[in-house]
This record gives C-alpha cells, sequence and structure tokens, in this order.
C-alpha cells in the first residue's frame, strides 16, 4: 500500500507517488568518488509536494571528494521525513525552542557549562572498550578469524544511560528560557531517570509519564524517579500512550512548562536537537578509535528504539563512507508474528507524534501496538533522520528477536561481567549473524553499549535462573 497516513486519515496517494515525485522532483543520485577510488552512490529518497530539497553539496578536503550527508534543512525536513505536523497553539512554543537551540549551540558560556557537566556530574568521556573476550569468543566460532570488538561506555553515564547527554542539555535550556517545569515521558525508565536527575540538578519541576506496565516492569527506576524528586503519573497503555500523555499535559501549561523529548522523534526541532545533544557519542568515538588503532571503525553497531543512540553514534562517520552503519530493531517475537517494534523492517509512512516518519500502522491508518522484551524498544515510531537513513541506504537495519537479546545479554554478564540494558542487547544480538559475514582481516567493530541492566535484573532471572534453570 503506498498511501501515506496521517493520524488516521488516508491521504491521496498523489500527493506521496514515487512516480508523481520523480517527475516533479529531481530524483538525484549522487555519487562521488571518495578518495579517488571507492565510489558510493547516494540516493537522495522521493519528496513530497512541499519540500524544497537541500542541495547536497560535494565537500572537497586533502583531494578527497565527501558526500555531505547533513540532511536536515530549516524545516526540519531530513529527505521526505520530519517537519511540524501540529495544532498551531504549539507553534509559538516550537519556534522559541528553535530558537534558544540555535543560540545555545554557538553560545560560548552554555558551551562551558555543558562541558563542564557533562565531564563533571556524567562522567564523559565515556570509554571505549576493548571487549577481548567477547571478540575471542566469536574468533573461535569462526575458525580463528573474527573482528575486534570494542563497547563504546554509555551504559556508564550518570544514571547509567546515554538519555543523560540529551536530558542534562534539554534541562539546561528549559531553565535558560525560564520554565520552571518540565514534562516529559519515559518508556524503559531511564530517560525519565536522567530527566529526574538533571531537573533536581538544576533545581526544576519534573513530571514523568510512564506505562503502567512498564512501570511495573521497571519499577526499580520508578523508585529512582520519585527519590530524585519527580512525580511519576502512570498511564494506561504502552509507551506511546504515555508520550501521548506527556504532549496533552504540556499543551495545558504552555506558558510554564517544557515539554522534553527524550529521543530523536517528534516535531521540528525535537529531532534535530536530540542527535545534536547525542552526537557527542560518535565525535568520542571516532577520537578514541585514531587513539586505539590509528583509523576509524569498520562498523558501528547500535540498538533502535526511536533513534537517539543510533543517531548519537552515527552522525560522526555518515560521510565516511567506508564505515557500515547498522542499527538494530527489537524483532520481538519475530517479524511474521505481527508482535515486534521493526518499525523499518515492517511499517509505512505516516504521521505520527508531530512528523512524517515510518509508523507501525494498519490499512486504516491506525497504530498497531509493538511488543519488545525491552520497554525501551517499544514504539512504534522511529526518527525521521532514522527514516531517511534507511530510505537513502545509508544505514542497514537488521532486527534481533527478545529471545536473542537475551541470549546476547547473558553471554555479556557471563563473557565481560557487563550488565548490558535490554535495549542495548539488541545491538550485541546480531553479532552471531554479522560475524560470519564479514572479511577475516582486521575488523574492528564498535557496539553503542547505550545503558545498564540492572533495571533488567528481575526480567532476565525469572525468564532464565526461574523459568529456565539456567
Ligand atoms: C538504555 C537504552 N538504550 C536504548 C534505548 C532506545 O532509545 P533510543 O533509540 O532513543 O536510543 C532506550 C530507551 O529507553 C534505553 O533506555
Amino acid at each position: 500500500m503506498a498511501a501515506c497516513k496521517f493520524q488516521g486519515t488516508i491521504v491521496s496517494n498523489q500527493f506521496i507517488n514515487k512516480k508523481e515525485a520523480t517527475k516533479d522532483h529531481a530524483s538525484a543520485v549522487v555519487q562521488a568518488v571518495i578518495t579517488g577510488r571507492k565510489k558510493f552512490k547516494i540516493k537522495l529518497p522521493q519528496l513530497t509536494t512541499t519540500y524544497v530539497p537541500l542541495p547536497i553539496p560535494l565537500i572537497e578536503k586533502d583531494n578527497e571528494i565527501i558526500v555531505e550527508t547533513e540532511s536536515t534543512n530549516s524545516a526540519g525536513k531530513f529527505g521526505r521525513f520530519g517537519g511540524t505536523f501540529v495544532p498551531e497553539t504549539l507553534i509559538m512554543s516550537l519556534n522559541h525552542l528553535e530558537a534558544e537551540f540555535k543560540n545555545v549551540l554557538h553560545d560560548r558560556v552554555f558551551q562551558d557549562e555543558l562541558a563542564t557537566a557533562l565531564r563533571d556530574y556524567v562522567g564523559r568521556e565515556t570509554p571505549l572498550y576493548h571487549a577481548q573476550r567477547l571478540s575471542e569468543y566469536y574468533k573461535s566460532k569462526n575458525g580463528g578469524k573474527g573482528p575486534d570488538i570494542y563497547l563504546k561506555r554509555e551504559d556508564l553515564n550518570h544514571t547509567g544511560s546515554h538519555k543523560m547527554n540529551n536530558a542534562l542539555a534539554q534541562a539546561m535550556i528549559a531553565k535558560r528560557i525560564g520554565w520552571k517545569s518540565v514534562i516529559t515521558a519515559t518508556g524503559s525508565g531511564q530517560h525519565g531517570l536522567a530527566t529526574a536527575a538533571a531537573c533536581a540538578k538544576l533545581g526544576l519541576e519534573c513530571t514523568v509519564f510512564m506505562a503502567a506496565k512498564d512501570m511495573e516492569r521497571q519499577s526499580s527506576n520508578v523508585r529512582l524517579m520519585k527519590l530524585l524528586g519527580a512525580n511519576v503519573e502512570g498511564v494506561y497503555g504502552s509507551f506511546k500512550d504515555a508520550s501521548s500523555e506527556a504532549f496533552r499535559c504540556w499543551v495545558e501549561d504552555l506558558e510554564n512548562s517544557y515539554h522534553m523529548t527524550g529521543s530523536a522523534v517528534g516535531p521540528h526541532p525535537c529531532p534535530t536537537m536530540v542527535r545534536e545533544f547525542q552526537s557527542v557519542i560518535g565525535k568520542e568515538t571516532r577520537k578514541q578509535a585514531i587513539e586505539k588503532w590509528g583509523g576509524k571503525p569498520d562498523i558501528v553497531i547500535a540498538c533502535v528504539g526511536t533513534g537517539s543512540n543510533a543517531l548519537g553514534m552515527f552522525h560522526e562517520f555518515l560521510s565516511d563512507t567506508d564505515v557500515r552503519l547498522i542499527g538494530v530493531e527489537a524483532g520481538g517475537l519475530g517479524l511474521e508474528s505481527g508482535r515486534h517494534s521493526s518499525t523499518l523492517a515492517k511499517s509505512e509512512v505516516g504521521v505520527y507524534h508531530g512528523a512524517i516518519s515510518y509508523v507501525l500502522q494498519d490499512d486504516y491508518g491506525q497504530i498497531i501496538q509493538p511488543h519488545s522484551i525491552a520497554a525501551g524498544m517499544e514504539y512504534p515510531g522511529v526518527g525521521p533522520e532514522l527514516s531517511y537513513l534507511k530510505e537513502s541506504g545509508r544505514a542497514e537495519f537488521w532486527a534481533a528477536t527478545d529471545e536473542e537479546a537475551l541470549d546476547a545479554y547473558d553471554k555479556l554478564c557471563k563473557l565481560e561481567g557487563i550488565i548490558p540494558s535490554l535495549e542495548a542487547a539488541h545491538a550485541f544480538a546480531i553479532l552471531d549473524k554479522l560475524v560470519p559475514t564479514l572479511p577475516n582481516d582486521n575488523i574492528k567493530v564498535v557496539i553503542n553499549c547505550s545503558g545498564r541492566g540492572d533495571k533488567d535484573v528481575d526480567i532476565l532471572f525469572n525468564r532464565r535462573v526461574v523459568h529456565d534453570g539456567k
């Protein structure tokens, strides 16, 4: 079905029909010669009627031609994805936020304060850790050959995940603008926890919406959020319902409250802003890779809930076309079961929570309930920039099932003494399938270990020790 669905309404095929788009808008295929030998083609996605594409500049540097894949424009579009699909009443607040976001990007005082807080409060930079026993395990299963596997240790951040990079920066923006109260939604509780901590540090009120079932399965995070002074509101349904509830609450008090987006989703400028604050992950990785082995990673891998840790890692390497970018979605009970959260693998384009992206939906444009054992992966949409990276072919997307994630969690615990979050475990889970396909020589794989798994201990213990007797 080629229709583009807008929150339940099927908009005419013509609006998004690929043939029409090809006629009306140039479908550019940029072919760049990189380092004078490698050829790489980037296909620009087809465009909707309202969007004027940014030209993609070819930058020449040290005799290399670099494809600039920075794709966002002033309307917050990534190819045909993104934008601002919200009621008129929100436009002023979003414009205000966008202006402040642009300000702080170039504001020395803000940037210095953020850098200091990231270092002294969050604990950055996080290490790039050589997982020797995990690498040996895969070599031993692969005839003695296999990649060297490194972990970007976002699990070591204060509050235990990459979410803090974004929550802290946005809380600083809220305070700067003068908003007193922060409203947000969380799935796994990691973003809620990071927001609660950042608000406590900055003296802001904090309300976190969370689905009742997530409050139950991630109860340790609920307790921590409350200890940090946050007001946690339970919502019937899943993370998507908690997100909708946070939007509703924000709309009721636009003057005093700030809606904090926890991932690279939502209306412009949220996806760009979150990606910007998370891009520290990839920047550090590049620097650390040069220090450790004098080059770049060959492959970077990250789990994809809605996109923030994946983009945080990928963005730095977008124009390094010799670096493979792999995102791993939650395959749940299997892609054919209909019980999964693999939006990029199995969905259609639509508008959800304020932006155009891929969305899990039925033929009538109604949202299909996502499923994942990892609460933070259970969302029916995905960020517009990742949607663009899928459509342009720059990044590839795989899926790992609940069981594969549980196995990977177990493996990392036993081989490295590291307890990953169930979300991050999805990224590790594809190694079983990926490693046998790799050339044998000197491949460096970096996996973004987006969070630590203390919150998931009960799930693991019940599944593996009580149920499976392992
Ligand atoms: C530790 C961790 N990793 C990954 C994710 C997925 O979110 P995102 O795709 O925005 O990184 C979550 C979401 O809650 C999380 O808690």
